[in-house]
């Protein structure tokens, strides 16, 4: 799309030739001849640059300049200048216009300013756009739960968004830490400045020891030139220092003195580097217990733990596991861009009961692929899910109440039998052989089991739960292999 530029000068000749020669390197061009004009212009249209003279009959350059940056405080103005008043140019930029001309000026000159002042233009823009993005990406509204411990944990997360002081984010895997780190960063204070997150586990003490507080040139073999650390890239912004309790004891020392001086020596270095940088750190280990067994040490814990954010595991907030299923249903049917789906109460029911040993990852992950695999299919249902999630619901042990006489075994475990055998039926939408293959029995071993334990053969048309439940209908069977599909 071509770019839009307002010419404003009242000298006739200028307007002419600037129009011209503009419109013939491919902008779209607007002219106004007073200040007047320029201003309704701008009131009324959006332009991607302005050209303003700075002498103008009546209302001069300068007041002008100044109400249109008022109305469009995000649109590059260039001023036009004479030779004689260079000095008045440079206090326009300071009050906003981005570049300035000198008459009598060449036409190679104004299409190199202006196409500068526009790449300009673009970039802040784009940075602006990415920079929202991210904020919806990471705002605390983008953390989803409304349990009362999320509740209280949005409430912290903006009471000390904008605080310098340290946080420590404990939880187990997958239950957001990452997540909540970002939100305490783009919804304080240093939103705008670095966000640099480094991961302290995995890699080797030495290395790490380089990534945080980088060298200089010359500090070891490989050395060829200066490279700052992550502490230096996160200078007036945010330093994430995740799976902290990997770090080992003797750069946990090191560690400790930077929190303490604010300043430290890059490896081979002789000056000291001070950095304002804000220190959050999250662990899934228990550093306490840690301290006890001296893998952690205690000054350095409690020099991180000034703000305590402690994450429930998944199975502590239950209730918002269907809010989480709401939301990555929406998040990928987005993404993979198919049409809104939604979960059979049979599917939601497994979802439910699952204990969530990864948390939200681990139920991110299940609804991703569950809406990957299901192509047209707009109801997912206990076949989208994988195996284990539905295995978990079979093997839940029965609830057993040993009287003073005791109980016959055989009585409870083909009470037990029966209760797997329905819910494998339920779940397979009683096609056999779906049943069979869920609880990893042959189809005939399922059909003498049913008429063993009175289990009706075509229990859900008795029922009237599942279309599939006739005889026949067991060669309709829905495939369930991935690679089934397509
Ligand atoms: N409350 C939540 N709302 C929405 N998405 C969430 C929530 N919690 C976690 N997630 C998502 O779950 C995934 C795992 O979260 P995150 O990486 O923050 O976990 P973590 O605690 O850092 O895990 P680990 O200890 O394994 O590094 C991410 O994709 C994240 O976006
Ligand atoms: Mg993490």
């Amino acid at each position: 799309m071509k770019e839009k530029i307002l010419i404003v000068d009242d000298d006739e000749g200028v307007r002419q030739v600037l129009s011209q020669s503009l419109s013939e390197a491919g902008y779209r061009i607007s002219s106004a001849e007073s200040g007047e004009k320029a201003v309704s212009a701008v009131r009324e249209e959006t332009f991607d640059l302005v050209i303003l003279d700075m002498v103008l009959p009546r209302v001069d350059g300068m007041e002008v300049l100044k109400e249109i940056t008022a109305l469009r405080p995000e649109m590059p103005v260039v001023m036009i200048t004479g030779y004689a008043s260079v000095e008045t140019a440079i206090k326009a930029m300071k009050m906003g216009a981005v570049d300035y001309i000198v008459k009598p000026f060449r036409m190679e000159e104004v299409e190199l300013v202006v196409g500068k002042a526009l790449e300009r233009s673009h970039l802040r823009r784009e940075n602006v756009y990415l920079r929202r993005q991210l904020e919806t990406t990471y705002g605390v509204h983008n953390i989803t739960g409304q349990s009362p411990v999320m509740r209280r944990i949005f409430a912290l997360i903006e009471q000390v968004a904008s605080s310098r002081s340290t946080v420590l984010i404990t939880g187990a895997s997958g239950t957001g830490k990452e997540l909540v780190a970002r939100a305490l960063h783009f919804n304080g204070d240093r939103r705008n400045r670095p966000f640099v997150s480094v991961n302290c586990g995995g890699i080797p003490d030495t290395l790490l020891e380089d990534e945080l507080f980088g060298h200089v040139k010359g500090a070891f073999t490989d050395a060829v030139a200066d490279r700052p650390g992550r502490f230096e890239s996160a200078d007036t912004g945010t330093l994430f220092l995740d799976e902290i309790g990997n770090m080992s004891m003797s750069l946990q020392i090191k560690l400790l003195r930077v929190l303490q001086e604010r300043e430290f020596l890059p490896l081979g270095g002789t000056k000291k580097v001070q950095v304002d940088v804000r220190i959050i750190a999250a662990t899934n280990m228990n550093l306490k217990a840690m301290m006890e067994e001296g893998k952690f040490r205690e000054d350095l814990y409690y020099r991180l733990n000034v703000i305590h954010i402690q994450l429930p595991s998944l199975r502590e907030r239950s209730e918002d596991v269907p809010l989480l299923i709401q939301h990555f249903l929406n998040k990928y049917c987005r993404e993979m861009n198919v049409p809104a789906k939604r979960f059979t109460p049979e599917a939601m029911k497994a979802l439910m009961e699952f204990s969530w040993p990864g948390n939200v990852r681990q139920l991110e992950n299940v609804i991703e692929r569950a809406v990957a695999l299901s192509f047209g299919k707009l109801e997912l249902g206990p076949e989208d899910l994988p195996r284990d999630i539905l295995d978990e619901g079979l093997v839940e042990m029965p609830v057993l109440h040993v009287g003073g006489d005791g109980f016959s075994l055989d009585e409870v475990l083909a009470d037990y039998e029966q209760r797997m055998l329905y819910q494998a039926l339920e779940h397979a939408g009683w096609v056999k052989t779906r049943a069979a293959e869920l609880l990893k029995i042959k189809r005939t071993t399922l059909i003498e089991k049913m008429k063993r334990l009175g289990i009706p053969l075509k229990g859900a048309v008795e029922r009237g739960t599942s279309p599939l439940a006739s005889g026949e209908a067991e060669t309709i069977e829905p495939a369930t292999e991935p690679g089934a599909h397509n």
